[in-house]
């Protein structure tokens, strides 16, 4: 606190006028009391308020896995925002960033949203739509933004609103289905009465610590699928971290739909939802043009000139092909001084990672699904670590202990963790 004037004093001035006292409520649960108040960010780094640096290993929970503020984006924002920002009609930019994510996810449809939330939104509307089917299926504890077909999870083998989910609109037995990441006999029994519109998965969990799909989950769950006649929608927006085509190019899946947000822009609003040919087709054919304003997909934002400019230039200059070659082996450079150190404090953790996304679990092994890695959280835990990151010059992601690489990040920034992590490790065991 005493180091944090200006943040502190920003705290006591913000609760007047901004609920909880932040601009969006879940940073209040940074810990420490206060939230750092950011003065700018550029790189791998952020400085605060209070003239203090920081290597961030959370870059915006991914929104900023570009590197803050880099140059090509920057220079594209600037230019495009000259020539107008957003018109209801398109620019020469849309289609070459539908050919790029049609290059990359191997989906040769696109549309626009603004938020991954919105991408997951519409892309259930839409295979409701064409299936006339009333559920959705998600895997338990998996998070695809503030969607509330999603916030369910599993309780003694049935589906109950998840914790804090706020006035959800209906029970979420109408709508879900929950069934456990890797448990095929219990996804093949919910799909066979054929009611369900969609599967909306991330092809490996990220957002309860990173839970990997069992060797062949994905060709059982593309079988099942395509089986019953459901929609595959898989959720790109975290596991992007795989490489420049995510999970879905360096794995093979061949999902009906393809969902993705946060970092394709390099921190500018921006999502994009893909559609196989045939789905394309059905959609296409099955709206009339009088209802494509008023049926619930779309936005007057989405597809802005500015969001796809931004879009372009980070695809095709920022997160390339040369810099997932250096994110990932980053990763792994942070996953093995982390294991090192919990190996030399005899504490029975372990680390896990996905592409240029690594974090450690509080439990001696891997879990196979959300309840499992569920079970290994410990808030208490987490925050003493955070905090102690944050003393030191180092930010993690605020949920679970997950650390991402940028094509700007370094090895000093990860040898800066390590060396705070033995500290921290070793202080705990003490
Ligand atoms: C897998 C996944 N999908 C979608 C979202 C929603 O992203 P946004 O909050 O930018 O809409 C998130 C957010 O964390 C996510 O992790």
């Amino acid at each position: 606190m005493r180091e944090h004037p200006r943040s502190r004093a920003f705290a006591d001035e913000a609760r007047r006028n901004l609920l909880a006292g932040v601009p969006m409520h879940w940073m209040a649960k940074w810990p420490g009391g206060f939230p750092l108040v950011v003065a700018e960010a550029s790189g791998s780094r952020f400085t605060d308020v209070d003239g203090h640096e920081y290597v961030d290993f959370c870059l915006g929970d991914t929104g900023a896995m570009s590197g803050h503020a880099p140059t090509p984006t920057l220079r594209a924002i600037e230019e495009q925002a000259r020539r107008g920002i957003t018109l209801m009609l398109p620019t020469e930019d849309a289609a070459a960033v539908s050919a790029e994510l049609a290059r990359r996810f191997g989906l040769p449809v696109w549309q626009f949203a603004l938020t991954a939330t919105d991408a997951n939104r519409f892309a259930i509307r839409l295979a409701r739509h064409v299936t006339r089917r009333p559920y959705v299926l998600v895997f338990n504890w998996c998070y695809h933004g503030t969607v509330d077909e999603t916030f369910a999870t599993l309780s003694s083998g049935g589906v109950v609103p998840r914790r804090g989910n706020l006035g959800p609109p209906v029970d979420p037995r109408l709508t879900t289905k929950v069934v456990e990441l890797n448990d095929l006999d219990a996804l093949e029994r919910a799909l066979a009465p054929g009611d369900v519109a969609c599967v909306l998965a991330e092809p490996a969990l990220t957002n309860v610590g990173i839970v990997h799909p069992d060797p062949g989950f994905h060709d059982a769950l593309r079988e099942l699928t395509r089986g019953t006649g459901t929609v595959l929608v898989i959720d790109e927006t975290h596991t992007i971290c795989c490489g420049p085509g995510g999970f879905t190019a360096a794995h093979g899946l061949d999902p009906d739909m393809l969902t993705i947000g946060k970092p394709i822009a390099g921190g500018v609003p921006a999502a994009a939802y893909g559609f196989s040919a045939e789905l394309a087709a059905r959609v296409e054919t099955s709206i009339e043009l009088e209802d494509v304003d008023v049926g619930g997909v779309g936005g007057t934002l989405a597809a802005n000139a500015l969001s796809l400019a931004a879009t372009r230039a980070t695809l095709t200059e920022v997160l390339t092909e040369a810099a997932f070659a250096r994110m990932i082996p980053l990763a792994e450079r942070w996953a093995t001084g982390v294991e090192n150190a919990i190996v030399d404090a005899g504490l029975p953790w372990h680390v896990t990672r996905l592409g240029c996304r690594a974090e450690y679990l509080f439990g001696p092994d891997r879990p196979r699904n959300g309840t499992e890695a569920h079970a290994a959280g410990d808030v208490a835990l987490e925050r003493y670590l955070h905090l102690h990151a944050l003393n030191r010059g180092i930010l993690l992601t605020p949920f679970h202990n997950m650390a991402l690489m940028s094509p700007a990040t370094t090895e000093e920034d990860v040898a800066r963790h390590t060396e705070a992590f033995r500290e921290a490790v070793a202080e705990l065991v003490a």
